[in-house]
């Protein structure tokens, strides 16, 4: 059957969506979260730069996250390729360690100078739960309070055993904690970022009781510096680590964590994502005296063995550092939040943009915000543009593929603004309207 359809994107999602449940390992990468009923390309031939081919050979500009927000330097950088192909080379896997293990570990902790100690994962979610475990094991404590993503595994999940509405705010609204045990119910306590009627009423109450306050230092906006220091505080006072996850804020406005802005240290930062630009590594840093309880409670696999993740994630950071990429990517992303506006407003839209600049969001205050953004991304890919109302600042989103968004942009927003006027922008989807994403993350 595969060999039939192969290079039939419709006929492939359908067969996958037979064979393989959601169509993808992540809920991000279903077509229906962009366009459902199979116009979205949905699987790829090769991708470089920010340009993807579709398996009919067509090619795109991608706008969205690119890779989730995992290749801040573009698809198949070619030294970050070297780095694998090298590592690979070598015996990517074998019987003894990497030594790049100890150099990246040395990179890792000249980067955060509190620090003493690094392990390793390949995955974000993973890596958090090594946090947590640690944080409870050195604590003795099983509650954890935080806010925003950190991961599908039960520890985070559980939030919703209590109530279905848990995490709403934090992920995607309703979801449900089939298969996670009931017993965890109660373990894990949300509260909203930024915000200080929650930080008096729930973190300082409750940090007690809690192994580890988690959050990210910022996404939808910078958090008060004030706000950081008092969470430092509390954290320091209740016997709680303080976790900063950094998996998609970090490598976006420096070299290293967007919390060193703000001149707060945690007790343990977690990197994923673009820490080896497109390569699975996860890294956990933090302090000796928590991290060392690794060695009493298990945690361990096989695959954080491997010489792929820390070479790359070794070349990604010496790279980074070099271009002062977090500079950059500062530039560009508020390029992109100025496109957006500019279309907006030649077209009497009003839009609301969130989002530091290298992560930036769109949302335009129309009638209804699925059907405008469902036809925003049918039209855009007309112009073989991938996007959605969120684009990460890329490497590669160089003069001549901002100008070619800036151009489509335009046009598409001066169609959805014409069709508003007239109350008809429904009826010109040609796609059902797409399941909405994440609501808000911090
Ligand atoms: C802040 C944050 N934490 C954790 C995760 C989970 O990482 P992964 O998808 O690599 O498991 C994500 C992924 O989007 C994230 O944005």
């Amino acid at each position: 059957m595969y060999k039939n359809i192969k290079k039939n994107s419709k006929k492939l999602q359908k067969y996958a969506h037979d064979i393989i449940p959601g169509l993808s390992g992540l809920l991000g990468k279903r077509p229906e979260m962009y366009l459902p009923g199979g116009t979205w390309p949905t699987y790829y031939k090769k991708a470089k730069g920010i340009k993807i081919w579709g398996i009919d050979g067509k090619k795109y500009l991608d706008f969205t996250m690119v890779g989730i927000g995992t290749s801040v330097l573009g698809y198949a950088d070619k030294e970050i390729n070297k780095a694998a192909f090298d590592a690979i080379k070598s015996g990517s896997m074998t019987t003894l360690n990497p030594p790049e293990d100890v150099e990246l570990a040395e990179e890792l902790l000249k980067i955060h100078p509190w620090a003493d100690s690094v392990k390793y994962a390949r995955t974000g979610g993973e890596s958090m739960s090594i946090a947590v475990r640690l944080s409870r094991a050195f604590t003795g404590k099983d509650k954890i309070l935080f806010c925003g993503y950190h991961g599908w595994h039960d520890w985070y999940l559980s939030t919703n055993l209590k109530s279905k509405k848990k995490l709403d705010s934090h992920l995607l609204p309703g979801l449900e904690p089939l298969g996670v045990p009931k017993g965890l119910a109660g373990s894990t306590i949300p509260f909203k970022f930024n915000d200080w009627k929650d930080l008096n009423t729930i973190v300082k109450k409750k940090a007690k009781d809690c192994a580890a306050i988690i959050l990210e230092p910022c996404r939808e906006t910078f958090p008060d510096k004030k706000y950081l220091k008092e969470i430092r505080k509390i954290a320091s006072k209740n016997n709680c680590v303080l976790i900063f996850d950094e998996i998609t804020s970090g490598w976006r406005i420096n070299t290293g964590g967007a919390h060193q802005k703000f001149k707060i240290n945690p007790d343990i930062v977690v990197y994923g994502k673009t820490i080896a630009n497109g390569i699975p590594m996860g890294a956990i840093v933090g302090k000796k005296k928590i991290m060392s309880l690794a060695l009493k409670t298990f945690v361990s696999s096989s695959f954080w063995s491997e010489k792929i993740g820390p070479s790359c994630a070794l070349t990604f950071i010496k790279k980074h550092k070099k271009l002062n990429l977090g500079k950059k990517l500062n530039v560009i992303g508020l390029k992109i939040k100025k496109i957006w506006k500019d279309a907006a407003k030649k077209n009497n839209l009003e839009i609301d943009i969130f989002g530091i600049n290298p992560l930036a969001t769109f949302k335009l205050k129309t009638k209804n915000w699925p059907v405008t953004i469902t036809f925003f991304i049918q039209e855009m890919l007309k112009y073989n543009i991938l996007a959605s109302d969120r684009c990460y600042a890329n490497y590669a989103h160089d003069e001549k593929s901002l100008n070619t968004y800036r151009n489509a942009c335009e046009k598409v927003f001066k169609r959805i603004a014409d069709l508003e006027k007239k109350g008809t922008l429904k009826k010109h989807l040609e796609n059902p309207v797409k399941q909405m994403g994440f609501t808000r993350l911090t």
